[in-house]
């Protein structure tokens, strides 16, 4: 385990809102729970990770510190997170490849977030030492493709009907790919 010390700057949105864009801390378990819980059903449908699952927010906040996994949250002053993102090392022959997560809260978009999100995760995954940066979504997900696209991602790969939503739908999954080296 490593501690993720990095300076944290306020930054103020495009709709006046102040949040400070942090690496997530052993300390921010209930706040990434209530996230969990605030994001709308629509979004839940399509979430890797199933993030109103205590098991999971525990297991994404028990690795606030991991050596291959950085996970950074945007947080207003009183601690309530309205953002969250994370970076991880794939293992095996793929531990050259960090792999992508983004997720902004429903009253927090159209703002700028997700994008400055996005910048802090990538730098995030360039220190985490990482040859190659991926993000999958689904095609349905048109938002976070734009994003990807502005820090100049490409699109790598369709996979067909190759992710299922939690009604049973499958749905085609778009990997975008950024070479660092
Ligand atoms: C994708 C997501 C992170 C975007 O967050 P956001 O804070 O709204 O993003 P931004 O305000 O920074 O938008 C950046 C750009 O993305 C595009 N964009 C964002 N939302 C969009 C939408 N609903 N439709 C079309 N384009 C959109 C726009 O080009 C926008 O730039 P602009 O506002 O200057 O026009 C957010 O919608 C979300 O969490 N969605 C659910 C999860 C998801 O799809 N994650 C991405 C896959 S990893």
């Amino acid at each position: 385990m490593t501690t993720h010390v990095e300076a944290a700057a306020p930054i103020t949105l495009r709709n006046g809102q102040h949040v400070t864009i942090r690496f997530l801390a052993d300390s921010d378990r209930e706040a990434l729970m209530q996230f969990g819980q605030r994001l709308p059903k629509d979004d839940l449908l399509y979430l890797e990770d199933d993030l109103q699952n205590p098991d999971i927010i525990n297991r994404l906040v028990n690795a606030y510190a991991a050596e291959n996994w950085r996970q950074v949250v945007a947080a207003l002053d009183d601690g309530t997170i309205v953002a969250y993102s994370a970076v991880r090392r794939l293992a095996g022959w793929s531990s050259h490849v960090g792999d992508i997560q983004l997720m902004v809260g429903e009253g927090y978009r159209r703002s700028g977030l997700g994008l400055q999100m996005a910048k802090a995760v990538f730098e995030a995954a360039r220190g985490l030492g990482v040859a190659k940066v991926i993000v999958e979504m689904l095609a349905v997900q048109v938002s976070g493709r734009a994003i990807f696209e502005r820090l100049g991602f490409n699109r790598e790969g369709i996979f067909s009907k190759h992710a299922h939503d939690r009604h049973g739908n499958r749905h085609d999954l778009v990997v975008m790919a950024y070479h660092v080296m």
